[in-house]
């Protein structure tokens, strides 16, 4: 059976997976589009389109829908879609609250239609891999980890975009961060506990402009009526040709430096787990390159990997004996575990099982995320 998709949203994510990854399913149709602003509908001649959600989740003949909003829309589309009964892929995180995270999970309770969280690392071949080699038991019992996600070019949109008001987003912890903050949970095989952290915006915001100009920004500077924007190694222009992304009209341009950024740039996280596994996390948004890094100690041996060599390197402790898996594998134009996870999506739908990525999973990952970020504004430990 073809699966009809609605797609709610089609901004930088949502346009590119709906095209290159659910319209190049042979069991997907992509059958409406829906945007609030009409972004990227041309890509979609053969889909019904409209800028109002409502009318994609009453439409009898959409099955399922994806979810590419910002985050702070996912409860209020999420609960609409529960009542009109779709299938339900939605980007993350789940939401951007404590309050709305448990919405949607009381709200989800016993629903029987497919329901999965774009926590698409879990589908990527080396990330999956790594979860094989913990489980075979390789490295023993996981009793420490260690992570830091580098970002480069101050995370490329997220301080020109919504991304960087704590109204829109709460924190990069939960928008960015959360994707390794689930890998370690699902890693480390156990619910996490405790958390204590420490953060700071120290490069990007008010703080950044007084350290370049001596001064606070207009609030209304952009990059496009910016007089320095050609050299500014900020600027979106030199940001896209940096990491060879074509122009685009639609890509939000607020300067990096406005007063009104709130979110932290960098944050130190640790976490203790039900099962006494240790975890620490750093995250960068003014690294020098783009890498994720995890590092795992087990009873038998020690595991790491990063997702630029894409290699896995397993030391057992007593024979000092040292393996190595290579992931090979070309994305096309898919990001990595795109097509996966939509396939488990699919499978969801036609068989019942339970999505790898999937409500419990995404609602641990949310709470450990909001959790972070009240003990770096409280300095508590919390627990979650
Ligand atoms: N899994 C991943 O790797 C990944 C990568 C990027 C973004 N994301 C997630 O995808 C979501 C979208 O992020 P983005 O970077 O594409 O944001 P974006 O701002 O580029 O796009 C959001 C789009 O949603 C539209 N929109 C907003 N409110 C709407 C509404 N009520 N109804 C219909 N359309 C609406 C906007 O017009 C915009 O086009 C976020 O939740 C983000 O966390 C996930």
């Amino acid at each position: 059976m073809t699966v009809r998709f609605g797609i709610i949203g089609l901004g930088n994510r949502g346009y590119k997976y709906a095209l290159r990854t659910i319209q190049k399913h042979q069991g997907a149709e992509i059958f409406m589009v829906c945007d609030t602003f009409g972004h990227h509908f041309h890509h979609f001649p053969q889909a019904l389109t409209t800028n109002d959600y409502q009318e994609v989740l009453d439409h009898p003949e959409v099955d399922a829908i994806f979810i590419a909003t910002p985050d702070d829309t996912h409860a209020e589309i999420i609960l609409a879609a529960i009542k009109a009964n779709k299938h339900i892929l939605c980007e993350k995180p789940l939401e951007i609250s404590d309050e709305k995270v448990t919405k949607i999970e009381t709200a989800l309770e016993n629903y029987d239609k497919a329901f999965e969280v774009g926590y698409v690392l879990r589908y990527a071949r080396t990330y999956s891999k790594v979860k094989e080699l913990i489980t075979s038991g390789i490295i023993g019992q996981v009793i420490m980890a260690n992570v830091i996600d580098h970002v480069q070019y101050g995370g490329y949109a997220y301080f020109h975009d919504w991304h960087r008001t704590r109204q829109k987003s709460t924190s990069l912890l939960l928008q960015k961060a959360t994707h390794s903050l689930d890998l370690i949970n699902w890693y480390v095989n156990s619910r996490p506990e405790k958390v204590v952290a420490f953060g700071d915006l120290m490069v990007f915001g008010e703080v950044g402009a007084i350290e370049k100009f001596g001064k606070p920004v207009p609030d209304d500077l952009h990059c496009g009526n910016c007089p320095i924007s050609d050299t500014c190694e900020e600027s979106i222009q030199n940001l896209a040709k940096e990491k060879n992304i074509a122009w685009s009209e639609h890509w939000p341009d607020n300067c990096v430096f406005n007063s009104e950024v709130d979110v932290d740039d960098h944050q130190t996280v640790m976490i203790y787990y039900a099962n006494k596994a240790k975890a620490t996390y750093q995250l960068c948004q003014f690294a020098a390159f783009y890498k994720r890094e995890f590092h795992f100690f087990g009873t038998k041996g020690e595991l790491y990997f990063d997702d630029v060599s894409n290699t896995i390197v397993v030391t057992d402790r007593l024979k000092s004996e040292t393996l190595t898996y290579q992931n090979n594998h070309q994305e096309t134009n898919m990001e990595p575990g795109d097509e996966e996870q939509l396939q488990d999506f699919l499978d969801a739908i036609h068989t019942g099982k339970t999505p790898v990525s999937n409500l419990e999973s995404s609602v641990l990952a949310g709470k450990l995320a909001l959790a972070a970020q009240r003990s770096i504004d409280h300095e508590t430990i919390e627990i979650i």
